[in-house]
Formats: structure tokens, sequence, C-alpha cells
């Protein structure tokens, strides 16, 4: 099997491949899903992912492995875990076990602690429900190379099919290790002393909220409500499929963690409906097609305090075949989650972490003014619309029958919008104007996403890079993320507005640099 090397990076084929993004992590070679394992330690952020090196479509899963000092330039490193006798190597999560209760650190260090599912290939071709057990691994050299526990797997399969992606964290009020894990329609939750002997104390979600499919990729922590000293315990839930615009997407519950149970908070309503009936029962973490899988940082310093997220930038229901050559899919930019109180209730909102403005090139402003029909956008020398970041502000007095909307577009004729239409009170992201013929399911529909402010002024964030938008409304109180295929990359900027005339409060349109030092 042929592992790729820090020395067959990418440095050499950005830019040359045909929609490799500048600056969203992509592996630098085949297939990739969801991010795994990240954590902080020693001044590094750990990113671990599902990995296939011999293909660009899924198959026996491995971790691959990067790292970063900044969120932003990724160094690429061997893979860090393969599969073995007892199976694929699914995902999971990995933490720093501070205190050494594992016993697995060495000279007065704490080991990192993985802690991911195995998936036995040959016995669920055997037919058997019984494929998926959790396992562990620890290092002694941040993260460069790793011991497979020989106790594994630390939790057999008790019966349940679909059975994985385990989450760690320690509960500081009652010094124990917690593991969330996703088994088939809810989440299991299991308490340890030592990451090795693992007891269930409880379980959450069996006909509450979103179950248009299977649950994946849990993930729980706590969060403070801004503005206040109140801290609320978050769960997030992958599902695939039932995702508000189709497919997989990820869904969350607010409420409390008292060190065994997560009980929703009765504050905690359903969303404001969006999508079919299914989906509607659930609250989403974003409402793009695009961003899967993803969770949190362990061990983010106090200093710094921020959950820090990223997501699987595409959806099972076409990842296999979308048109990239050499690698396939990237990660979401790194994210900062947050807690805050809205009218519907308290919702998590999603922002990009400030360091990517390492990455942002030169900046231009528009001033204050009336838009109305198309405005054609002036980008700082050297920037396309291909990687390019805009932040505008809009002033829309509710009932305004207006649509606007950020297009790019290219020779090739393909078109790409991602705006606000304010009498449906809603954003969108519309990529059926680019090529599509890949999938039967890449394309069907414009996706959108409630708007849950109610005032005049609409804020839209957008991150471009050349196969992908990232929408962050309202200061992040809406997230919507679309990949895209143009059949070259999109060349013009303009801002149609098609209805009542909008004024325009600022805008600011910047370059962004590609990740590579
Ligand atoms: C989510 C998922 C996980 C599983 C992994 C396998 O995208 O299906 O549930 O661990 O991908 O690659």
């Amino acid at each position: 099997m042929k592992v790729p090397s820090t020395t067959d990076v990418v440095p050499t084929s950005v830019g040359a491949e045909p929609h490799r993004p500048l600056y969203h992590f992509t592996p630098p070679a085949k297939w990739m899903n969801d991010p795994n394992g990240m954590v902080f330690y020693e001044g590094e952020y750990h990113l671990f992912y599902q990995f296939f090196p011999d293909s660009t479509v899924w198959g026996p899963m491995h971790w691959g492995h990067a790292v970063s000092a900044d969120l932003v330039h990724w160094t690429h490193l061997p893979v860090a875990l393969y599969p073995d006798s007892l199976g694929l190597i699914f995902s999971g999560s990995a933490v720093v076990d501070w205190k050494n209760t594992s016993g697995f650190g060495v000279g007065g260090k704490p080991p990192l602690v993985a802690m991911f599912t195995y998936h036995n290939m040959a016995r669920e071709k055997a037919g058997a429900q019984d494929f998926q057990s959790q396992g562990l691994a620890y290092s002694n050299d941040r993260g460069r190379t790793w011991t497979k526990y020989a106790g594994n797997p630390v939790i057999p399969n008790p019966g349940v099919r679909d059975f994985r992606d385990t989450k760690v964290l320690w509960h500081e009020p009652s010094q124990r290790w917690i593991m969330v894990l996703a088994a088939a329609d809810r989440v299991r939750l299991y308490t340890s002393d030592n990451l090795k002997r693992w007891e269930q104390v409880s379980e959450f979600g069996a006909n509450i909220a979103a179950h248009g499919g299977v649950w994946e990729c849990p993930d729980l922590f706590p969060l403070k409500v801004e503005g206040t000293n109140e801290t609320r315990w978050v769960l997030l839930v992958s599902i695939n499929p039932g995702g508000p615009n189709g497919g997989s997407a990820t869904q969350y519950f607010v409420g409390n963690f008292d060190g065994t149970t997560f009980t929703m908070d009765p504050t905690f309503a359903p969303a404001i409906g969006a999508g079919g009936k299914e989906a509607s029962r659930g609250v989403w973490l974003d409402h793009g097609r695009d961003n899967y899988a993803g969770v949190t940082w362990s061990d983010i310093p106090t200093e710094d305090g921020r959950r820090l997220f990223i997501g699987w930038m595409s959806n099972w229901d076409y990842a296999t075949v979308v048109p990239t050559a050499a690698w396939r899919s990237a990660m979401t930019v790194p994210r900062v989650l947050t807690l805050q109180r809205t009218a519907v209730g308290p919702r998590v909102f999603s922002t990009p972490v400030s360091e990517l403005r390492l990455l942002r090139g030169e900046t231009l402003s528009m001033p204050s003014q009336r838009l109305s029909g198309t405005t054609a956008l002036r980008l700082p020398r050297g920037t396309t619309p291909a990687s390019a970041e805009v932040d505008l502000e809009l002033r829309i007095p509710p009932g305004t029958a207006t649509d606007i909307a950020l297009e790019l577009s290219n020779a090739a004729g393909d078109v790409y919008r991602v705006g606000f239409d304010a009498s449906a009170k809603q954003f969108y992201s519309d990529r059926t104007r680019t090529p599509h013929g890949f999938s039967q399911t890449f394309a069907t529909a414009v996706h959108t996403a409630p708007r849950i402010a109610n005032d005049s002024i609409v804020r839209m964030h957008v991150y471009f890079d050349r196969a992908s938008a990232e929408l962050f409304a309202d200061g992040g109180a809406t997230a919507l993320t679309d990949i895209y295929f143009p059949s070259e990359d999109f060349t013009t900027m303009r801002l149609v507005v098609t209805g009542a005339a909008v004024r325009l409060q600022y805008a600011t349109l910047s370059g962004v640099r590609a990740m590579q030092k």
C-alpha cells in the first residue's frame, strides 16, 4: 500500500488541479471523509481524518493526519492509524490524558489517547450485526506514532448494528472521562476512570428531533451562553440522510449534562421549519448540503477558551462522484461555535476562526449606497471570485419584497448565487446553474436556510474558495455551506437585487491567499 509522504503533498498541485481549494484543508491525494481525533497539544492543532490512501472513493478506512500551529497552514503527516485484524478504523476522537489516568504516559508526559470505531468488514459481509466495536490507541511522541492498546476492543459490540464514532471528554466536576457514541437512532453515554474500562450510564435521543437517517458522529461539550455566566451543554449529532436540504447534515440539542445524563432544555424548541417534514423536527448547525460529521477540538487551552469546530465539506448523497481527480473532499473552514439566546430559543452560532485573517489579501470597501438591479463588484487587484471573502451589511426593512444575491459567474456560463430572499425570510444557495451531470442529487433544488432574526439589518459574510461557498449570516446565526464544480474557475462577481431596492450599509471584498507558506 502506498502511503503519501510529507513530500507528496499539495504545494506542487495547488492551483494546477481543477477545483482543488486554495485555503481549505484537503488530503494530499485520494479519499477523505470525516474529521477525526482533533486535539490541541504542545502548540499543535491535530487534524486526523477518515482516509483511504488507495483510491478516490471510500474504502478501508485509515486515519490520515495533519498538524497546524494556527488552524490555517497545515502540514501533512504520515497515516496515523491503519486497519488491523479487528477492523477498519472508523471515526473517533483524541484527548490529552493530562493525569495519565490510562497509565500510557512515559517520563512524566501525558499521552495522547485516541478512541475510534473498529469496523470489521469480514463480519459484516458474513451477515453479522456485531461488526462495530470501540478501540484505543496512544501516542507518546506528539501524535507522530501510535500504539494500539493490547486490550482492544475496549467496548465490544452490544448487538447494535450501527455502533460507532466515539467522542471522549474529561468531565471536571466528576473527575471522570465521558464518552458519547452513536448507537442506531440514539446516542449512548459512557463513563470511565482510565479510558480503558467503560460503563454505559445513559442514552439520549430515541424519538427526539430529526430521525430521517442513522445517527452518527456525536459530540458533547459545555458552552457559556453569550453575555451571561450560565453554561449549557450542546450535543451535536450528524444524521444521514434526513438533512434540511437533503442527504447528510448535523443537528444539535441544547440542554443539561449532570455527569451521566443529557437532558434537553424545555426552551430548546425544534427549528423554524425548513425542508421536509422529518427534517423540520431538527435544529441544524448548518443548512447547506456540505457540512457533515463535524466535531470540535479537545484540549483547547482555557486562555483561548474557544469551542473550535471543523466539518467534512461534502454529503453522502454524492461525495464519491464529485468531479475531482487526484483527491476527493475538503474540510470546512475551522469555525468557532458559540451559544446565544435568540427569539426562537438558544441557538449555536458558527463563525469562521479569526486566524483566517492570516490569509487575507488586500481589501476593498464599498461605501453605503442604494442598490437595485445588478452591480458589478470590483475586487482587489489579483483577486478573483474563486478565492475571496465578502462581508456585507444590508438594510432591508421586514416585509420588503426583494431578493439580493452575490452572484459568481464565468465565461463558460456557469452561475452560482448565495443570497437572501426577504419575502420568504430565508437565505439561500443556488448551484443549479453549475455543472451537475455527475449526480442525480447534487443540484435538484435551491438550498434554503430560515433567517432567525427579525430586524432590518441583514449581514452576510461569505468565504468563497474555488469549489465552495460558506455563508455565515447575521453574525453566525445561520450557516450555509455548499460545494460546486464550475467548468472553469469563477471570474466575475456581481450583486443582483431583484425587487425593491435595498441599502448596502457597507461591503468589504478581500482576497484570500493559498494556505501554503
Ligand atoms: C460518517 C461515517 C461515520 C463512520 C465513518 C466511516 O460520515 O459514516 O459514522 O465512522 O463515516 O468512514
